[in-house]
């Protein structure tokens, strides 16, 4: 039962630690002791080996303890292990040492910001030299990639060494010719006017005694680049910069610091330009040779331009993991096209690059179209990226064998159009390169039912096609934003695929970075100039989103980092809504987008979710015990609740639009009094019977579809819904080949052929948000809202003879949780795991408990709503259920 997978702030040996105080977690193996009764934690660094033992502490809890050691300082590095008492008071061994490393603090970097030769910004006229320099394509220019390099000297006995790097852009860094870690896009999107991250690397292996030297490569990214629907750049600065800081330590434990400043130099490479939306134009021709080796000639390189200190911007070590390649692919198929070139078709809608290899003359040049599907006649459909390129370019040296690979651009995209192409491509030439935020596997999911396996492929490639850096509405197109409508409703959906607390941790401080000064959050995180204030379920992320974390990870300091914002935020809307109806301040008023002749009138919809606020809020204040709060949003949520009753809802039950989408608002923001519910859903139910068993919602009504169906005793309906293949259905997209979620139910439609261009994305999670249920009621992995994180789970799967069996497992910060169900002949096989430290409960399809075997002569079960409800401690379990309930 040794503890083992020690985890600080969710990460294995973290380099760059931000809190004094961070959290420390582990896992019990199931094997041995059931649950922690006690636990030591043991911590030192090498120069203080009593820096904290807890001695024995009487405690259950193994995820997220805080440690409480003497105070870290800067660039300490933490030593520590843990080990635990189960509940027959037998101790664990010692758990392997992990550790972890406290960030460079702020007073402790002594670099600069440095640049290249600066630009002139946008709105600028290009004079003869600078026309030379940039690449022109209609109002749009782009320029080349800085190359960055300093030499220095090291002395022999280098004992560690730490480079702590980032930029006003993106960069990639190398040492002595070996590139440093492997981010893509590094540091990744915040507002950089508010805040920027950096990466800390180990770089000790790198370095040698004597000469040396590093080298950065700056691309423009979201700081400097095209970004979003307006055709604007520069939102943030015109010159991309760089600020890096290596530390040196030496066996005597003497320190040498080469940070960033004017003695670096530059010069052009043989990046023409780098764009997210453009893609990348690459001139082997141009290449520098070893340029971050020791001993290369730079005599013609020009100084950096350096600022001094750091700005304004908060500086923080980044929270979330970085943007990497997680992924090779080989093409499905290359098939010739007409004047030489090539259609690749990668089978799997995804976002990235390629890599091609390739061999020519010097000066051919070879152009990569990446595009998500393909015309009728067989070319590349284009119409739907708008003003997104997505094509890049390559020009070959003619040295042998060449490899191009962007560095500083993505696509979305299946099929690349690839000319001039020099010879026959063929499939060992193109490797597809999978590039989005590292998130851990947390879920897997399986069935016997084909389609519902497509369909849990295509919300996982939608996921990690669209976490880059921040969760993104599309890939593709010229837009690619922070989306909060889509991130709330999908956001509990990719708790259930990955691990993604570091993820959306971080991407609440660019939530609330980009909150207005009255409270009103905005459309889009990071907010790009558009996006003023936002509309109701978009700007509502601010609430649900750390909720959700909370509920998932059973974080609290999600809560206490965003507590005043959210609060601000529901008082904002409080104030401008004295009545109780959201019908002042809606913005941009979406409403519930994309749904299909379904008008739910916006007010009921803001209205619904106002409610909610204020309902999470009494939650959320009750969980940080702020009283005095929790009464107030309990009476806020009354007056909402009875101002939602009086204007919208009717004698007879009928909510005002009588959409689907407005039943589902109301039964999940608890808007309804019991004896109003059964209406409610009722009419709901009618109204999907009555379009042939199919649903209407858009992005903001379908997440709560079949959960709340299943909820009220319809789990019939919702898998009804969940297999359908006719439109409007997830199972239509998937007859008509899709390998990711479509934006639009109608993406693509055999009578209609593609929807509107101007917006069509084939990579769209929202509607994906079906995914939680897959998890919660299908497989019946959930939490308990009172004991969060998976503490106590709550397993309540529901049957169904269509899909056969569901094999699906979470990777929570407990353990594996694991379900698997079958059917097998008139009997309904139940396997379960429940990790050691948890409890579970677990709901079987039947009531009476001579039905089921496999329940121990001691446990104690009771009925609720109909089933057999039993509490299971940590261990596995088989059930068999005869004549089980369902039997659809
Ligand atoms: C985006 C959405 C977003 C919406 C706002 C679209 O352009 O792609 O996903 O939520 O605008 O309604």
């Amino acid at each position: 039962m040794t503890p083992f997978d020690l985890r600080v702030e969710y990460l294995t040996n973290p380099l760059a630690i931000k809190s004094r105080t961070p959290r420390l977690s582990w896992t019990i193996p199931l094997e041995g002791g059931r649950r922690q009764t006690a636990c030591q934690i043991i911590a030192s660094t090498s120069t203080d080996a009593a820096l904290w033992d807890t001695g024995r502490i009487e405690s259950d809890q193994s995820v997220h303890v805080r440690y409480a050691g003497k105070p870290l300082t800067s660039r300490d590095r933490v030593d520590w292990k843990v080990r635990i008492w189960d509940e027959t008071g037998a101790a664990s061994d010692y758990s392997d040492t992990a550790t972890f490393e406290v960030a460079l603090a702020i007073d402790d970097w002594a670099a600069n910001w440095i640049s290249a030769a600066p630009r002139p910004p946008a709105d600028q006229e290009l004079t003869e030299a600078d026309q030379s320099i940039a690449s022109i394509r209609g109002d749009r220019r782009f320029w080349p990639s800085p190359h960055l390099r300093r030499a220095f000297q090291l002395r022999t006995g280098i004992a560690s060494a730490r480079l702590s790097i980032t930029a006003r852009g993106a960069y990639e860094a190398s040492i002595n010719g070996r590139r440093i870690g492997s981010t893509e896009l590094a540091p990744g999107w915040t507002d950089y006017h508010k805040r920027i991250e950096f990466q800390t690397f180990d770089v000790t292996d790198m370095l040698t005694a004597g000469d040396n030297a590093i080298g950065v490569i700056l691309g423009d990214s979201w700081y400097s680049g095209y970004v979003g629907f307006n055709g604007k750049r520069e939102f943030y600065g015109v010159d991309p910069e760089l600020l890096a800081q290596l530390e040196v330590v030496y066996k005597d434990g003497s320190r040498d610091t080469i940070v960033t400043d004017n003695t670096w130099r530059w010069t052009y490479g043989p990046i023409l330009y780098s764009d997210l939306l453009e893609g990348e134009s690459y001139d082997a021709r141009r290449e520098l040779g070893a340029w971050t080796e020791a001993g290369y000639d730079d005599r013609d390189w020009q100084s950096a331009n350096a600022g001094s200190g750091l700005g304004s911007a908060e500086l923080e070590p980044q929270i979330d993991l970085p943007i990497t390649v997680t992924q090779d692919l080989t093409p499905k198929s290359i098939t010739a096209l007409s004047g030489g070139r090539y259609l690749v078709d990668m089978g799997q809608n995804m976002v990235g690059h390629l890599r091609l290899r390739v061999r020519g003359e010097a000066g051919t040049k070879v152009t990569l179209r990446h595009v998500e599907m393909l015309q009728p006649d067989g070319e590349v459909y284009i119409t739907n990226l708008r003003a997104a390129r997505q094509t890049d370019e390559y020009i070959l040296s003619g040295k042998g064998e060449e490899t191009f690979e962007p560095r500083f651009t993505f696509h979305g995209f299946r099929y690349v159009e690839v000319a001039g192409y020099p010879g026959a491509l063929m499939a060992e030439d193109v490797t597809g390169r999978v590039v989005e935020s590292e998130t851990e596997t947390a879920g897997e999911i399986e069935t016997g039912h084909a389609m519902v396996n497509q369909l849990i492929k295509n919300i996982v490639w939608g996921q990690r096609g669209n976490f880059i850096s921040v969760p993104t509405d599309c890939p593709q197109r010229d837009e690619r934003l922070g989306w909060m409508g889509d991130a709330q409703v999908f956001v509990r959906t990719a708790t259930f695929n990955r691990n993604v607390a570091p993820f959306f941790t971080k991407w609440l401080t660019d939530v609330r970075d980009a909150q207005h000064d009255d409270g009103i959050y905005t459309d889009v995180c990071p907010s790009i100039s558009f996006a003023g204030k936002g509309a109701p379920a978009w700007t509502d992320a601010g609430v649900i989103v750390p909720w959700t974390i909370y509920q998932m990870y059973g974080d609290v300091d999600i809560l206490v980092a965003s507590y005043d914002s959210m609060a601000k935020y529901v008082d904002a809307l409080d104030a401008a809504n004295p009545d109780g109806l959201w019908l002042n301040n809606r913005n941009n008023d979406y409403g519930d987008w994309l749904s299909i002749e379904a008008d739910t009138p916006k007010e009921v919809l803001a209205t619904a979710y106002f409610a909610y606020d204020a309902l999470l809020m009494s939650r959320i204040a009750a969980v940080l015990k702020k009283e005095a709060d929790q009464k107030r949003f309990v009476q806020l949520f009354e007056k909402i609740k009875a101002a939602f009753n009086k204007a919208y809802v009717a004698e007879d039950g009928k909510i005002h639009g009588d959409t689907q989408t407005v039943y589902l608002l109301a039964l999940q923001m608890s808007l309804l009094d019991p004896t109003k519910r059964p209406e409610a859903v009722r009419r709901l139910v009618a109204d999907i019977d009555a379009k042939g068993g199919h649903l209407s919602t858009g992005f903001i009504g379908v997440g709560y579809l079949c959960p709340i169906l299943t909820e009220y005793g319809h789990a019939d309906v919702a898998y009804k819904l969940l297999l359908n293949e006719t439109y409007p259905s997830w199972g239509y997209s998937i007859a008509q080949g899709a390998t990711t979620i479509w934006e639009r139910w109608d993406g693509w439609t055999e009578h209609k052929g593609f929807q509107d261009p101007g917006m069509n994305s084939f990579n769209h999670y929202s509607l994906g948000s079906v995914g939680e249920w897959l998890y919660r009621r299908v497989a019946g992995i959930d939490i308990d809202p009172a004991v969060p994180g998976f503490k106590h789970i709550v397993m309540r799967p529901e049957p169904c003879r269509k899909l056969g069996y569901v094999k699906s497992a979470v990777r929570s910060l407990y353990g594996r949780i694991e379900s698997a169900w079958c059917f097998d002949g008139d009997d309904w096989a139940w396997d379960v795991t429940v990790p050691a430290n948890t409890t579970a409960t677990a709901y079987l399809p039947t009531a009476i408990l001579a039905n089921v075997d496999g329940i121990g002569s001691g446990a104690e079960s009771t009925v609720t709503d109909g089933r057999l409800c039993l509490t299971l401690e940590p261990g596995q379990y088989s059930f068999r259920v005869k004549s089980p309930l369902e039997a659809r």
